[in-house]
C-alpha cells in the first residue's frame, strides 16, 4: 500500500484533498502546525479530522523547521507539499533533507503556482520556482501543480469588498484570466497521488479553469446567482496594497498577491490548460457552478458586510 502525507491539510486545497482521499481510505497521514492554546481554530480542525476517523496526524511546523524530522517522515511514500507564504525555501530544504534520510519517500507532489516561468515572474513565483529547483535537485520524483488564481478568493478575501459588500475592488482592470476552482486542484492532486504508474513523474502542470473571465463578467455572474447587485471597481495597485495591509495580512502574503494581480492585469494568466480534462476526464468546474455551490457563503459575506456598514 502507498502511504501518503498531506501537508497544509487544514488549508483550503489540503482540506478538499483530505475529503477526497478519505473516500479511498483513512490510512493516509496529515500534518499540521504545532498545537498551542492560542490557536483554538486549529484544535477544532484537528477534532474534525479525528471525528472522521483520520488519526494519523503529525506536527510539522514551518515556523520551527526543527520539527520536520526523518523519524516523522519514515514510512511515507508520497508527500503533498503545501508552502505557506514564509520560510518556504528553508522548509522545502529541510523537508527534502529529512525525506532523503528515510527509506520510504519516493514522490513529492508540490502545490506551486501558475506564472512562475514568466519573465519577469512574481515575488511568489520566484520563491515557488526556487523551491521546485530544490525538489528537483533532491532526486525524488516530483509533480508540480501550478494553479491559476483560485475562484474561492472571491469569497474569502474580504479585503476585496467594499464596506457595503456590494462592490469588490481589485487592481485587475478588465483583464481576463482562467480562474480555477480549488476543488479541481485538490482532485487533480488526489488522482496523481493515487496513480500507480509513473506517468506523472517529473511533470509540471498548469491547473486552470476552462474559461476566461474578467471581473466585470464575474460581477455579472455573482449578481445573477445571488440575485443582488454586485459591482466590480478597478483600483490602483497602491490602494489594493493598503487594503491588504489593513487586514493584518503578513507582508509576504501581500507582496505575493499584489504581484499575482499584476500578471493577471497584464493578461498573462489567460492560458487555459487541458490538465483537468486530461487527468480527471471531465471539464473544469465553471465559475457559475462554483458560485452556485458557494451560494450561502457568498450571501453571508455580502450580508455580513452590509451589517458592518449599517453599524
Ligand atoms: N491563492 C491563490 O489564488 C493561489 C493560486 C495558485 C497557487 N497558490 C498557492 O497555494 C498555496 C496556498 O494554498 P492554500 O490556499 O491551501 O493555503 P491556505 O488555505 O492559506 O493554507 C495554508 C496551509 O499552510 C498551513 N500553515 C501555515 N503556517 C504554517 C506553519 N507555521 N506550519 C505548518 N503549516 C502552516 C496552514 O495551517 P493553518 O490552517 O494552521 O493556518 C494551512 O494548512 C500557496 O503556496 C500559494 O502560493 C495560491
Amino acid at each position: 500500500m502507498t502511504t501518503i502525507l498531506v501537508t497544509g491539510a487544514t488549508g483550503r486545497v489540503g482540506w478538499h484533498l483530505v475529503k477526497i482521499l478519505s473516500l479511498y481510505d483513512k490510512e493516509f497521514y496529515l500534518s499540521h502546525r504545532m498545537m498551542d492554546s492560542s490557536n483554538p481554530s486549529l484544535r477544532q480542525k484537528i477534532k474534525a479530522f479525528k471525528d472522521q476517523g483520520l488519526i494519523n496526524l503529525i506536527e510539522l511546523d514551518y515556523g520551527n523547521p526543527e520539527s520536520i524530522t526523518h523519524h516523522k517522515l519514515e514510512g511515507i511514500d508520497k508527500i503533498f507539499l503545501v508552502s505557506p507564504y514564509f520560510n518556504v525555501l528553508e522548509t522545502t530544504k529541510k523537508f527534502m533533507v529529512e525525506a532523503q534520510k528515510t527509506k520510504s519517500v519516493q514522490h513529492i507532489v508540490k502545490l506551486s503556482a501558475m506564472g512562475i516561468d514568466l519573465s519577469p515572474t512574481t515575488y511568489g513565483g520566484l520563491i515557488h520556482k526556487q523551491a521546485e529547483e530544490i525538489i528537483k535537485e533532491s532526486g525524488f520524483h516530483y509533480t508540480f501543480l501550478r494553479p491559476n488564481f483560485f475562484m474561492q478568493n472571491f469569497i474569502k478575501q474580504q479585503y476585496h469588498y467594499s464596506t457595503n459588500g456590494k462592490t469588490f475592488c481589485l487592481p485587475l482592470n478588465n483583464a481576463r484570466a482562467s480562474f480555477v476552482d480549488i476543488r479541481d486542484v485538490s482532485e487533480v492532486a488526489a488522482t496523481i497521488l493515487h496513480e500507480k504508474s509513473n506517468k506523472h513523474y517529473n511533470m509540471a502542470y498548469d491547473v486552470t479553469g476552462g474559461e476566461r473571465f474578467n471581473c466585470s463578467e464575474i460581477a455579472e455572474i455573482l449578481q445573477t446567482i445571488l440575485g443582488q447587485s454586485i459591482m466590480y471597481t478597478n483600483v490602483s495597485e497602491q490602494r489594493a496594497r493598503t487594503n491588504l495591509l489593513t487586514t493584518g495580512l503578513q507582508i509576504e502574503c501581500v507582496n505575493y498577491l499584489i504581484d499575482f494581480y499584476r500578471i493577471i492585469r497584464e493578461g498573462r494568466m489567460r492560458r487555459i490548460s487541458n490538465v483537468v480534462q486530461t487527468i480527471l476526464g471531465r471539464k473544469p468546474i465553471s465559475f457559475e457552478a462554483f458560485a452556485r455551490d458557494h451560494l450561502e457563503l457568498l450571501k453571508n459575506r455580502v450580508e455580513l458586510k452590509s451589517i458592518d456598514n449599517n453599524n
